[in-house]
């Protein structure tokens, strides 16, 4: 046989920034050593009762079939139910897309939409998905910098990133890895660009449940309703009600985008798993008081982390009103060197807190964002209180 050989689209995909630093910190655990992470992105809190529940009923019911490609209508219909209580937006049940989570969506959607070529406004930091989804749907993703603005969007600054191959933007508040929330007048504002040009708008809010003090989350089509025909509202239970492992994600948009979606889908993972789909009915109907639980506790430890960072020297940050996540300016730490080893960028960085002090954090590199890093406070409290001391040390031996 002759050499194998890859595709482009392969050869192209990044391999994961936080790959190495997440790989590192298992082997360190595995060897005993005391590792805090403050990698995950994901709740730590255990599913609802209601959704194991209603999971557990619906294996003994034998709902172990496929399913509607597109989702059960039960499920469909909570998802209805909920846009109509918590955003005033109506949709038909043949408007709502179920995937096995909210990243199949989105990149049904963007090979739904893009053509070879064809450009996606990507506002950074950024979850690294949208951008290589991007590139495997041959599109350009289009990467505009933020960080000069609070991690917030313009519509200036989308307006000098379009092109005429400019097809959509991609939104995510609140925001992973910021934490940032888009105000009503921003959304608004950017809604404005995107109708003065035809663009479509993808908008990623898989963490609206989680936002705090004064903050509160907007749907964009709240602010700009005349946008529903070019909207596509990515959602899924996966953040709001701590069922990662799940993997059940929803869209909600125009008919004829959730058909080609559908489509997509329909040779690609079919339907999302049944159990899931039934355990996330139980959850959506009963976890109200779960969601609030988990919410209170993130606030509670975000508060914890922000006081201690906002002491600790040569870091700065923004702070983060959603999600749970804080991301931290490590510029000021870059060029100085630790127990001999001199930190040229943050992916260094990252090995060097992990290999020193047994914490793991998330280099800002794997969000486009090199110079910066993404603590998580999914996490205890006594580990985020233990972590910070650890972070603080290693800052001090700068
Ligand atoms: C911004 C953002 N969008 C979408 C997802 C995908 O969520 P899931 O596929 O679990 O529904 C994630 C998960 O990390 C995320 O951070």
């Amino acid at each position: 046989m002759g050499k194998v050989r890859f595709s482009d689209r392969a050869l192209k995909l990044a391999p994961s920034a936080t790959l190495e630093v997440v790989a590192k910190a298992k082997q360190l655990k595995r060897e005993g050593k005391p590792v805090i992470s403050f990698g995950a992105g994901e709740p730590d809190f255990t599913s609802p009762p209601s959704a194991i529940r209603a999971a557990k009923a619906a294996l003994d019911r034998g709902e172990t079939h496929y399913t509607l490609t597109t989702g059960i209508l039960e499920l469909k219909e909570a998802i209805q139910a909920y846009y109509r209580d918590h955003f005033q937006l109506d949709y038909k049940t043949s408007e709502i897309l179920v995937g096995s989570g909210a990243k199949p969506l989105l990149y049904e959607a963007l090979a739904s939409l893009l053509d070879p070529g064809d450009e996606v406004v990507v506002f950074a930091p950024a979850w690294v998905s949208y951008v290589e989804q991007i590139n495997l749907c041959s599109g350009h993703p289009v990467v505009v910098d933020t960080s000069g603005n609070r991690f917030l969007p313009s519509a200036s600054m989308l307006q000098k990133a379009l092109t005429p191959r400019t097809v959509g933007i991609l939104l995510n508040t609140p925001n992973n890895p910021t934490g940032a929330v888009y105000g009503k007048d921003l959304l608004e504002e950017i809604g404005e660009v995107a109708r003065k040009n035809g663009l479509w708008i993808i908008f990623d809010e898989i963490y609206e449940r989680l936002v705090y003090g004064e903050a509160s989350h907007l749907n964009i089509l709240q602010a700009s309703p005349s946008l529903r025909d070019s909207t596509l509202i990515v959602n899924g239970v996966s953040k709001a009600y701590a069922m990662t492992g799940w993997r059940i994600g929803y869209a909600l948009g125009p008919k004829d985008l959730i058909d080609k979606m559908a489509s997509i889908q329909g040779h690609l993972t079919s339907n999302a798993a049944a159990v899931s789909q039934w355990a996330s009915v139980g959850a959506m109907a009963e976890a109200e008081p779960d969601v609030e639980k988990m919410r209170k506790a993130f606030e509670e430890r975000r508060q914890i982390m922000l006081s201690a960072l906002l002491k600790m020297p040569l870091i700065s940050l923004t702070k983060p009103d959603g999600a749970f996540y804080v991301f931290v300016d490590i510029r000021r730490c870059l060029g100085k060197s630790y127990r001999g080893q001199i930190l040229s960028d943050d992916i260094t960085l990252c090995k060097e807190l992990l290999e020193g002090e047994f914490v793991a954090a998330v280099p800002g590199s794997a969000f486009l964002a090199p110079g910066y890093l993404r603590l998580s406070y999914a996490n205890s409290v006594s580990d985020i209180q233990e972590g910070m001391e650890r972070f603080e040390r290693f800052l001090a031996e700068l």
